[in-house]
C-alpha cells in the first residue's frame, strides 16, 4: 500500500482533520506493508486569501499537528507539497486533460468561490487538479481523507483513467478513497448541518486540537442540541442534527458505534452526556496538545524532519514525472 494524503496549513486542526483523516494516518501507518507520505499542502492554502508573514509558521505549526496526532517521521514522510516541485511539474501536464465541466461540478469549488464564481481565482478552480497531481505523482493507492474530499478523490481517479486511455499506458494507478470510521463528517458545534470547519467565523463552532481543557467543555457545553432526551437507537437521530453530531463525535473518540454509545446513554438528559463527552476529548487532546507545544519549541527539529521528508519525497516523484513525460512524447 502507497498512502498519501494531506492538509492545508490555513489555521489549527480541529476535531475533523483529526477524526476524519490523521487518525487514519496514523492507523494506516502501522499497517506492516504500507509506505505512507504525508504532506502539508501550502500551495492549496494561497488558493484563498492568506497571510504570507504566518505560512511557513503555519506550516511547521501542521506539520507538528501531525506528529503529535501520532505521524512518526520515522516510519512515514511529512514533507512540505511547495519544496516537492514535481507536484506543480504533473498539475499542469494533468491540467492540459481535465475537462472544465467536471471542474465546474465540484462542489467545493462552488461553495468557496460562492456567488461571485467569476471573480475567483484560477488556482481556486484548479485546485483539485492538484490534488490529483499530488496523488498521482506517487501512484498513491489508497488516500485517508474525509467525506468532504470524496468528490476530488473520484475526479483524481478519472483524471489518472484519461491519462492512461489517451497514452495507452499504466503508468498512473487509480487511488482508493479511505474514509473510514463513525466520524468521516464531523459537524459544526452551532449548526449541525453544517460542516466543522477551519473558515467558519465562530470559533464555538469547532474543538482546536490547541484548545485546553476548560475552552473543550465551555465549547461542548455550548453545542447545539433539542430538548429531548438521547433516544434508544440511532434512528430516532433522524433530523436531530445537533444530536446526531455529540453521539457521533463521541463514538469516534471512544472508538465504539453510535448503537452503543446510545445503549449506555439512552434516556439520560444532555446534562449529563455533555461533560462525559467533554472528558473524552480532553482526555485525547491533552496529551497531543503537550507533545505539540514542545514540539513547537523546537523548530529547528520540525524543519529537519520537513528536509528529509521532502528529499524522500523528491526521488519518488522526479521517477513518476520523468515517466509522464516521456509517454507524453517531450524532448529529452
Ligand atoms: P483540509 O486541510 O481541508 O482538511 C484536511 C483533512 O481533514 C478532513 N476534514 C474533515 N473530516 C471530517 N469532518 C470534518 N468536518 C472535516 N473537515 C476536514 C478532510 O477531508 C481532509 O482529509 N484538499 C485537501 C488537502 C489536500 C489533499 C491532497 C488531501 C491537498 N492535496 C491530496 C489528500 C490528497 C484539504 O483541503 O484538506
Amino acid at each position: 500500500m502507497r498512502i498519501l494524503s494531506g492538509m492545508q496549513p490555513t489555521s489549527h486542526l480541529h476535531l475533523g482533520n483529526y477524526l476524519g483523516a490523521l487518525r487514519n494516518w496514523v492507523k494506516l501507518q502501522d499497517e506492516p506493508d504500507s509506505e505512507c507520505f504525508y504532506m502539508v499542502a501550502d500551495l492549496h492554502a494561497i488558493t484563498q486569501d492568506y497571510d504570507p508573514e504566518g505560512l511557513a509558521q503555519a506550516t511547521r505549526e501542521i506539520a507538528a499537528a501531525f506528529i503529535a496526532g501520532g505521524v512518526d517521521p520515522a516510519q512515514s514522510s511529512i514533507f512540505v507539497q511547495s519544496s516537492v516541485t514535481a507536484h506543480s511539474e504533473l498539475m499542469w501536464l494533468l491540467s492540459t486533460m481535465t475537462q472544465m465541466g467536471k471542474l465546474e461540478r465540484m462542489t467545493q469549488f462552488k461553495d468557496k468561490a460562492g456567488k461571485n464564481a467569476e471573480r475567483a481565482g484560477l488556482g481556486l478552480f484548479a485546485y483539485p487538479v492538484l490534488m490529483a497531481a499530488d496523488i498521482l505523482i506517487y501512484k498513491a493507492t489508497h488516500v485517508p481523507v474525509g467525506e468532504d474530499q470524496k468528490q476530488h478523490l473520484e475526479l483524481s481517479r478519472d483524471i489518472a483513467a484519461t491519462f492512461n486511455t489517451k497514452y495507452k499506458t499504466e503508468t498512473l494507478i487509480q487511488p482508493e478513497p479511505y474514509i473510514v470510521g463513525e466520524a468521516t463528517r464531523v459537524m459544526s458545534l452551532q449548526d449541525g448541518s453544517k460542516k466543522m470547519s477551519k473558515s467558519d467565523p465562530s470559533e464555538k463552532s469547532r474543538i482546536n486540537m490547541t484548545d485546553d481543557a476548560d475552552t473543550i467543555a465551555k465549547k461542548i457545553k455550548k453545542a447545539q442540541t433539542d430538548p429531548e432526551p438521547l433516544p434508544e437507537t440511532v434512528e430516532e437521530l433522524e433530523g436531530r442534527v445537533g444530536a446526531l453530531n455529540l453521539v457521533t463525535i463521541y463514538a469516534a473518540l471512544a472508538e465504539v458505534s453510535r448503537a452503543e454509545v446510545l445503549t449506555q446513554y439512552a434516556g439520560k438528559g444532555w446534562g449529563e452526556f455533555k461533560p462525559a463527552l467533554a472528558d473524552l476529548a480532553v482526555e485525547m487532546l491533552a496529551p497531543m496538545t503537550e507533545r505539540m507545544n514542545q514540539l513547537m519549541d523546537d523548530p529547528l527539529e520540525i524543519d529537519k524532519i520537513l528536509v528529509a521528508g521532502n528529499e524522500k519525497a523528491h526521488q519518488i516523484t522526479q521517477k513518476t514525472l520523468k515517466e509522464v513525460q516521456e509517454t507524453m512524447g517531450f524532448w529529452k
